[in-house]
Protein backbone atom coordinates (compact mmCIF):
# COMPACT_ATOMS: atom_id res chain seq x y z
CA UNK A 1 0.00 0.00 0.00
CA UNK A 2 1.23 3.41 -0.81
CA UNK A 3 1.79 6.07 1.61
CA UNK A 4 -0.45 8.82 2.60
CA UNK A 5 -0.40 11.63 0.57
CA UNK A 6 1.69 10.08 -2.09
CA UNK A 7 1.08 11.51 -5.66
CA UNK A 8 -0.14 8.84 -7.28
CA UNK A 9 0.15 7.98 -10.68
CA UNK A 10 2.82 10.52 -11.90
CA UNK A 11 5.80 10.37 -13.33
CA UNK A 12 8.89 9.63 -10.82
CA UNK A 13 10.93 12.99 -11.61
CA UNK A 14 7.38 14.68 -10.99
CA UNK A 15 6.63 12.52 -7.45
CA UNK A 16 10.84 13.29 -6.81
CA UNK A 17 10.28 17.04 -7.31
CA UNK A 18 6.97 17.31 -5.75
CA UNK A 19 8.58 15.68 -2.47
CA UNK A 20 11.39 17.82 -2.23
CA UNK A 21 8.93 20.68 -2.10
CA UNK A 22 7.07 19.26 0.42
CA UNK A 23 10.13 18.11 2.48
CA UNK A 24 11.25 22.33 2.47
CA UNK A 25 7.92 22.97 4.11
CA UNK A 26 8.49 20.05 6.30
CA UNK A 27 11.29 21.44 8.07
CA UNK A 28 9.54 24.96 8.18
CA UNK A 29 6.73 23.94 9.29
CA UNK A 30 5.44 20.43 10.11
CA UNK A 31 2.08 21.53 10.75
CA UNK A 32 1.57 23.11 7.24
CA UNK A 33 3.43 20.09 5.95
CA UNK A 34 0.86 17.39 6.94
CA UNK A 35 -2.08 19.68 6.24
CA UNK A 36 -1.09 19.85 2.81
CA UNK A 37 -0.66 15.93 2.21
CA UNK A 38 -3.95 15.30 3.72
CA UNK A 39 -5.41 18.15 1.92
CA UNK A 40 -3.69 16.60 -1.70
CA UNK A 41 -5.87 13.74 -0.68
CA UNK A 42 -8.91 14.62 -0.06
CA UNK A 43 -9.38 17.44 -2.29
CA UNK A 44 -8.35 14.22 -4.84
CA UNK A 45 -10.93 12.11 -3.39
CA UNK A 46 -13.87 15.06 -3.90
CA UNK A 47 -12.65 15.57 -7.23
CA UNK A 48 -13.57 11.81 -7.87
CA UNK A 49 -17.09 12.17 -6.33
CA UNK A 50 -17.60 15.33 -8.35
CA UNK A 51 -17.33 13.13 -11.96
CA UNK A 52 -13.95 14.38 -12.93
CA UNK A 53 -11.20 12.89 -14.69
CA UNK A 54 -7.81 10.79 -13.83
CA UNK A 55 -5.98 13.85 -15.18
CA UNK A 56 -8.44 16.03 -13.21
CA UNK A 57 -7.43 14.66 -10.10
CA UNK A 58 -4.30 14.19 -10.08
CA UNK A 59 -4.16 18.37 -11.10
CA UNK A 60 -6.08 19.05 -8.58
CA UNK A 61 -4.30 16.40 -5.76
CA UNK A 62 -1.10 18.22 -7.09
CA UNK A 63 -2.48 21.93 -6.55
CA UNK A 64 -3.84 20.99 -3.22
CA UNK A 65 -0.12 19.89 -1.69
CA UNK A 66 1.45 23.20 -2.68
CA UNK A 67 -1.44 25.25 -2.04
CA UNK A 68 0.58 27.06 1.05
CA UNK A 69 3.47 26.64 -0.07
CA UNK A 70 3.70 30.21 0.28
CA UNK A 71 3.65 30.35 3.78
CA UNK A 72 7.43 29.41 3.15
CA UNK A 73 7.90 33.22 3.02
CA UNK A 74 5.58 34.24 6.14
CA UNK A 75 7.59 35.54 9.36
CA UNK A 76 7.17 32.87 12.33
CA UNK A 77 5.82 35.55 14.21
CA UNK A 78 2.46 35.25 11.64
CA UNK A 79 2.82 31.35 10.81
CA UNK A 80 3.22 29.81 14.10
CA UNK A 81 1.31 32.56 16.08
CA UNK A 82 -1.12 31.20 18.45
CA UNK A 83 -4.58 32.33 18.29
CA UNK A 84 -5.80 35.54 15.85
CA UNK A 85 -3.47 37.42 13.59
CA UNK A 86 -4.24 41.84 13.60
CA UNK A 87 -5.12 43.36 10.37
CA UNK A 88 -1.37 43.60 9.85
CA UNK A 89 -0.28 40.39 9.98
CA UNK A 90 -3.13 39.32 7.91
CA UNK A 91 -2.19 41.08 5.22
CA UNK A 92 0.66 39.52 5.24
CA UNK A 93 -0.81 35.90 5.44
CA UNK A 94 -3.20 36.55 2.44
CA UNK A 95 -0.10 37.12 0.42
CA UNK A 96 0.23 33.69 0.63
CA UNK A 97 -1.42 32.39 -2.72
CA UNK A 98 0.57 34.51 -4.94
CA UNK A 99 3.58 33.38 -3.41
CA UNK A 100 2.70 29.72 -3.46
CA UNK A 101 2.71 30.58 -7.22
CA UNK A 102 5.73 32.59 -7.42
CA UNK A 103 7.63 29.55 -5.75
CA UNK A 104 6.48 27.37 -8.82
CA UNK A 105 6.94 29.98 -11.51
CA UNK A 106 10.14 28.25 -13.05
CA UNK A 107 8.14 25.30 -13.32
CA UNK A 108 5.70 27.19 -15.38
CA UNK A 109 6.69 25.34 -19.11
CA UNK A 110 6.36 21.72 -17.63
CA UNK A 111 2.44 20.98 -17.92
CA UNK A 112 1.68 19.20 -14.71
CA UNK A 113 2.99 22.12 -12.99
CA UNK A 114 1.05 24.80 -14.95
CA UNK A 115 -1.80 23.31 -14.65
CA UNK A 116 -1.97 23.82 -10.25
CA UNK A 117 -1.41 27.46 -10.62
CA UNK A 118 -5.31 28.75 -10.69
CA UNK A 119 -6.12 25.90 -8.34
CA UNK A 120 -3.18 27.38 -6.16
CA UNK A 121 -3.99 31.41 -6.78
CA UNK A 122 -7.35 31.23 -5.99
CA UNK A 123 -7.81 28.62 -3.63
CA UNK A 124 -9.14 31.47 -1.08
CA UNK A 125 -12.01 32.83 -3.18
CA UNK A 126 -15.02 32.69 -1.83
CA UNK A 127 -18.49 31.95 -3.88
CA UNK A 128 -19.78 35.25 -2.90
CA UNK A 129 -16.41 37.28 -4.39
CA UNK A 130 -15.48 38.09 -0.91
CA UNK A 131 -12.53 35.93 -0.87
CA UNK A 132 -8.90 37.19 -2.21
CA UNK A 133 -6.76 37.60 -4.07
CA UNK A 134 -8.57 38.33 -6.90
CA UNK A 135 -12.35 38.81 -5.49
CA UNK A 136 -13.79 36.10 -8.16
CA UNK A 137 -16.85 34.90 -7.25
CA UNK A 138 -19.08 31.74 -8.64
CA UNK A 139 -17.93 29.80 -11.77
CA UNK A 140 -15.03 32.62 -12.35
CA UNK A 141 -13.32 30.90 -9.54
CA UNK A 142 -11.20 27.62 -11.24
CA UNK A 143 -13.04 24.32 -10.11
CA UNK A 144 -9.72 22.90 -8.44
CA UNK A 145 -9.56 26.19 -5.75
CA UNK A 146 -13.40 25.45 -5.16
CA UNK A 147 -12.95 22.00 -3.96
CA UNK A 148 -9.20 22.55 -2.91
CA UNK A 149 -11.43 25.54 -0.61
CA UNK A 150 -13.41 22.81 0.95
CA UNK A 151 -10.74 20.32 1.61
CA UNK A 152 -8.65 22.92 3.12
CA UNK A 153 -11.26 24.50 6.26
CA UNK A 154 -12.26 21.01 6.71
CA UNK A 155 -8.79 19.75 7.46
CA UNK A 156 -7.65 23.19 9.31
CA UNK A 157 -11.22 23.03 11.56
CA UNK A 158 -10.43 18.98 12.50
CA UNK A 159 -7.03 18.59 13.59
CA UNK A 160 -5.30 19.52 16.78
CA UNK A 161 -2.69 22.72 16.86
CA UNK A 162 -0.67 23.81 19.89
CA UNK A 163 -2.93 26.10 21.13
CA UNK A 164 -6.58 24.38 20.16
CA UNK A 165 -8.13 21.26 19.83
CA UNK A 166 -9.78 19.87 16.48
CA UNK A 167 -13.39 19.98 16.07
CA UNK A 168 -15.40 17.28 15.40
CA UNK A 169 -16.10 16.20 12.21
CA UNK A 170 -19.85 16.52 12.63
CA UNK A 171 -18.90 20.66 13.24
CA UNK A 172 -17.03 21.25 10.47
CA UNK A 173 -19.82 19.29 8.22
CA UNK A 174 -21.87 21.96 10.10
CA UNK A 175 -20.38 24.61 9.33
CA UNK A 176 -19.50 23.81 5.48
CA UNK A 177 -23.33 23.77 5.12
CA UNK A 178 -23.23 27.05 7.43
CA UNK A 179 -21.50 28.75 4.64
CA UNK A 180 -22.25 26.84 1.37
CA UNK A 181 -22.94 29.62 -1.08
CA UNK A 182 -20.99 31.99 0.41
CA UNK A 183 -17.66 30.80 0.62
CA UNK A 184 -18.51 27.52 -0.66
CA UNK A 185 -19.72 25.79 -3.65
CA UNK A 186 -23.30 24.36 -2.52
CA UNK A 187 -22.57 21.73 -5.11
CA UNK A 188 -19.58 20.79 -4.12
CA UNK A 189 -20.04 21.28 -0.47
CA UNK A 190 -23.71 18.50 -1.02
CA UNK A 191 -21.21 16.21 -2.48
CA UNK A 192 -18.82 16.25 -0.20
CA UNK A 193 -21.10 15.76 2.85
CA UNK A 194 -22.57 12.66 0.91
CA UNK A 195 -19.09 11.27 0.34
CA UNK A 196 -16.50 12.17 3.36
CA UNK A 197 -18.75 9.84 5.89
CA UNK A 198 -17.65 6.95 4.14
CA UNK A 199 -14.10 8.20 4.15
CA UNK A 200 -14.20 8.93 8.14
CA UNK A 201 -11.83 5.46 9.08
CA UNK A 202 -9.15 6.19 6.73
CA UNK A 203 -9.90 9.75 6.97
CA UNK A 204 -8.55 9.23 11.58
CA UNK A 205 -6.23 6.39 10.37
CA UNK A 206 -4.43 8.61 8.12
CA UNK A 207 -4.44 11.86 10.51
CA UNK A 208 -3.15 8.81 13.28
CA UNK A 209 -0.20 7.83 10.99
CA UNK A 210 0.56 11.62 10.60
CA UNK A 211 0.63 11.93 14.76
CA UNK A 212 3.15 8.77 15.20
CA UNK A 213 5.19 9.76 12.44
CA UNK A 214 5.99 13.53 12.63
CA UNK A 215 3.33 14.97 15.55
CA UNK A 216 1.58 17.44 13.60
CA UNK A 217 -1.76 17.56 13.73
CA UNK A 218 -4.46 15.40 15.72
CA UNK A 219 -7.81 14.32 14.67
CA UNK A 220 -10.72 14.44 16.62
CA UNK A 221 -13.15 11.49 16.41
CA UNK A 222 -16.85 12.07 15.08
CA UNK A 223 -17.71 11.05 19.04
CA UNK A 224 -15.87 13.27 20.19
CA UNK A 225 -18.14 16.63 22.06
FE1 LIG B 1 -4.05 28.81 2.13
Amino acid sequence: MSAPGDIKKQPEWIQAMTEALLQALKLRDPYTYGHSRRVGRNARKLAAAAGLNEFEQRTIELSSVFHDLGKLSIPDSILLKPGRLNAEETVIMKQHPLKSVEALLPLENIPVFKATLPGIRSHHERIDGRGYPDGLAGDKIPLAARIILIADTFDAMTTTRAYRKGLPFDYAYQELKVFSGRQFDPALVKIFLQAHPAWEDFEIEFQEEFIAKEAIGSPRKKSAA
